[in-house]
This record gives C-alpha cells, sequence and structure tokens, in this order.
C-alpha cells in the first residue's frame, strides 16, 4: 500500500497510468458509450413520451453531469486508488472522516450491480452477431424481426449462454489489467460506431417518417413528464456517462498530473451525448415508419435496427459489422463497471488481478440470472417498480447513481478545500469558478430536489 504524501511529492497509483491524455480521454469515453447510448436511450425516451424527456437530460447531462465527472475525476487523481480507498483518504486528509469510503463502498456495489443486467443484454449482441451473419434479418418484415425478437428472449439456453460468454470476456480482460488493450479497442471502436451511426442516419432520413421522429424527440410536451419521468431522465444522464459510481474515480487515479480535467470531461460528454441523440435520430423514425411500438421496452434496438439494416444493400454485412461494435462498445464499458471492485480486492485482500477478476466476475455473473430470467421464466414475478430486471435498473440507475453523483459533488464542492480542488482544476479562472457553482449549489440540490419529488 502507498504511504500517505499530502503535501509532499505527489502520490502514483499501484496499477500504473494511462500513456497519455488521450489514452485517458479514449478510456472515459470507451465507458461512457456503450449500451447506454444505443440500447437505453432510445427505449426510455420511448417510454417516457419524447420531446420533455430529452430536454430536461440534455440539461442534466451539463448542468449536473458534467461538474460530477469534473468531481469524480478530481477525486480519482488527488486518491490514485480505489474509490473505496481514496475517499477514506482524502475524507481524513480534508479534515472530515473516514466515513467518506462508504461512498465508495455503495458505487463498487453499483457497479456490481449494473454489470449484472448490462452483460445480459450486451450478451444479446453477441447473439445479434450471428443472427445477422447468418441472414436471419435479410429482407424480414417489422413482424417478422419483433417475433424473431420475442421467441430470442424467451430462450434461457441462449441468453444465459451469451451471458456467460460476455462476462468471460470481460474478466479475461479485466485480469491483464487497465491499459493493454483497451486503448486500441477504443481507438478504433469509437469512431468506427459513429460512422456506422451516420451510414444508419442517411437510412432514416431517406425513410420518409424522419420528420416525425425527429418531432417526437424535439417537441417538448410538459403535460405528460410526471416526476418519475423527470427522475428518469436524471438516471439515464447519470448511466450514459458512467458517473456516480466511482467508474471514472478509478480512471482519474491513472490520470497523468499535467492533463486537463475540464477540457477531458467536455470531450466526453459531448462525444457520449452526439451518439445518444444520433442513435435516437436513427431509430424513432424507424420505428414510426414500420408501425413499431415507440414504447416497446428493452427490445427497441434489438427490433428496428435489424429490420432496416436487412432491408438495405449488403444488410447482413452491415449488420453484422453494427451489432460487433455494439458488442465492443458495451465491453469497454464493462471494464468500466469492474474496475473499482476489482481495485478494491486487489489493494485491500492482497489477491492479484486475476483473482479478483475471477471472484469479482463470478459473483456478477450468477447475480446475472435475475436479469436473464426477467425477460421469460420469471417475467410475471413482478414487484415496485416491475421485473427483477426492472428493479435493478431503477435501483441504480435512478437511486444508487444519482445519490452517489450528490455525494460526489458534496465532497468535492463543500468538504475538500479551495486549493485542493483548484490544483486539481489547473487554477481558479472562471471555469474553476463555474464548476464550483454548479458542484456546490446546482448539482447537490438539483438531484435532492429530482429525488424527493419522484420518490414521495
Ligand atoms: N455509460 C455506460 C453506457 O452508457 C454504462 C456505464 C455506467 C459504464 C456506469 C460504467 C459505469 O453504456
Amino acid at each position: 500500500m502507498l504511504s500517505n504524501q499530502a503535501g509532499g511529492e505527489k502520490r502514483t497509483s499501484l496499477h500504473g497510468h494511462w500513456s497519455s491524455r488521450m489514452a485517458f480521454i479514449l478510456a472515459v469515453t470507451g465507458s461512457a458509450v456503450g449500451l447506454g447510448n444505443i440500447w437505453k436511450f432510445p427505449y426510455v425516451v420511448g417510454e417516457n413520451g419524447g420531446g420533455a424527456f430529452v430536454l430536461v437530460y440534455l440539461v442534466c447531462v451539463f448542468a449536473i453531469g458534467m461538474p460530477v465527472m469534473m468531481s469524480e475525476i478530481l477525486i480519482g487523481r488527488r486518491g490514485r486508488r480505489n474509490p473505496i480507498a481514496t475517499m477514506e483518504l482524502l475524507g481524513k486528509e480534508e479534515g472530515s472522516s473516514a466515513h467518506w469510503r462508504w461512498l465508495g463502498t455503495l458505487g463498487v456495489v453499483a457497479g456490481i450491480l449494473i454489470l449484472s443486467y448490462y452483460s445480459v443484454i450486451a450478451g444479446w449482441t453477441l447473439s445479434y452477431i450471428v443472427k445477422s451473419a447468418t441472414g436471419t434479418f435479410a429482407g424480414a418484415t417489422a413482424a417478422q424481426v419483433v417475433a424473431d425478437h420475442e421467441a430470442f428472449k424467451l430462450n434461457t439456453g441462449i441468453t444465459s449462454l451469451v451471458h456467460t460468454l460476455f462476462m468471460g470476456l470481460t474478466i479475461f480482460v479485466v485480469a491483464r489489467g487497465v491499459e493493454r488493450g483497451l486503448e486500441q479497442a477504443v481507438r478504433f471502436m469509437v469512431p468506427a460506431l459513429l460512422i456506422m451511426m451516420i451510414v444508419l442516419l442517411g437510412y432514416s432520413i431517406n425513410s420518409g417518417y424522419f420528420a416525425t421522429g425527429v418531432e417526437f424527440m424535439f417537441t417538448p410536451d410538459f403535460s405528460k413528464l410526471g416526476w418519475n419521468s423527470v427522475l428518469a431522465a436524471m438516471g439515464q444522464a447519470f448511466f450514459t456517462l458512467s458517473i456516480g459510481m466511482g467508474a471514472i474515480m478509478a480512471y482519474g487515479a491513472y490520470l497523468p498530473e499535467e492533463t486537463s480535467i475540464a477540457g477531458a470531461s467536455a470531450t466526453v460528454v459531448i462525444a457520449d451525448t452526439s451518439i445518444a441523440i444520433l442513435a435516437g435520430l436513427v431509430i424513432f423514425p424507424l420505428v414510426f415508419g414500420n408501425g413499431l411500438q415507440v414504447d416497446a421496452g428493452p427490445g427497441l434496438v434489438f427490433q428496428t435496427l435489424p429490420l432496416a439494416l436487412g432491408q438495405m444493400p449488403g444488410g447482413a454485412f452491415f449488420s453484422t459489422i453494427f451489432f460487433i461494435l455494439l458488442a465492443f462498445a458495451a465491453w469497454t464499458s464493462a471494464l468500466g463497471l469492474m474496475e473499482p471492485a476489482v481495485a478494491w480486492l486487489v489493494e485491500h485482500h492482497n489477491r492479484t488481478r486475476t483473482q479478483a477478476a475471477i471472484i469479482i466476475g463470478g459473483v456478477i455473473w450468477l447475480l446475472g440470472f435475475g436479469t436473464v430470467l426477467s425477460f421469460n421464466v420469471l417475467s410475471d414475478v413482478k414487484f415496485l417498480a416491475g421485473t427483477i430486471y426492472d428493479n435493478v435498473d431503477y435501483l441504480t440507475s435512478n437511486i444508487m447513481l444519482p445519490l452517489g453523483g450528490m455525494l460526489i459533488a458534496v465532497f468535492a464542492g463543500w468538504v475538500m478545500c479551495r486549493n485542493s480542488t483548484a490544483d486539481e482544476l489547473g487554477g481558479s479562472g472562471g471555469i474553476y469558478r463555474a464548476w464550483r457553482l454548479l458542484a456546490r449549489f446546482v448539482a447537490p440540490i438539483g438531484i435532492l430536489f429530482v429525488l424527493i419529488n419522484a420518490i414521495t
């Protein structure tokens, strides 16, 4: 374990450092861009009525997400450990309490719970690679694609198998360490995904229903927006940016000293938001053009995109590539979800990275069956927010991440002294003052306000 070097020489991390500023931005972008953008964003927009939800989501991304992300990175870099140890160390160092480690613990648990269902949906994308490559969708009608997806979800064997496969791949890479592979994967995956979305956008612009899709996404009708939808929009902002649970904090721990945190955060937030909006612009025209259900839920993307791709020339090829890219995007996010728990096990319980990855991954794999079965055998088991999957999703995205984000903002804005934060954010100029205003007031008060209104 490293010694407390406060005031003296800067700390370094046990797990190595990113090779450059670009490597860090790529890793955080890889964590942010994932199923949240392409699978979840369109389906929650659809379930929550469109325009007004998108507007609230965008406000949350910039007014709350951005300052929380900056806070998380600066805390991570200052502590240079796993989120639990970092919170404990900085809590003491800043003259508050070691109990701040519970905030780290909340994040570790949130990451484990999120990955338990994330892996199941990522498994679906693996299946869809095979389905695409074998021509399942070539020339298929909307009804056929929807029926195929319904049958697929009911297949406990296949969905268990692909969940297992995805967890195996994740464990393998996490065991090998932070840098190797990840950088290269993201450098290729994000631009490729962007190009693919633009090709699909071309298709949806020509579908004759583009204007209907745009109108649905950008004409706010606030009469449809209850507090629960506002909370869902805020939760989606946290989820898509990977904030509120220590993933970004863990990555920040490996960030070189001289990198600008504000610049890196802005890059990531803009890239992530653009991909989500693009996904919506591709999917909604397809939904309206083919008479599909806009509130189809988690199956939405798997019902719309194969249909569009299946009708394009070279469809089987493009569809295969698309699902490969989506699986890649999910995979680079999964690494971030596991990193806090693994780093913690390595530092505190003297495990090797490989052992830690297998233990944590094994637990997540088991928990994942709650979600696998939510779509078939246990689909009728409903309580509170709905199925087991609905509950895990609600608890993590709508409660744990916002709560974690609020406490992170409070810690960076109120507990840490001005000198510490100004030091990490590169001085006390305009950007610093804007960050501090958002982190001290706007983010915590906004989050609390939404949580209270939605839950009571
Ligand atoms: N941001 C990821 C996505 O949009 C999910 C994620 C959440 C990853 C939290 C890491 C931490 O798919």
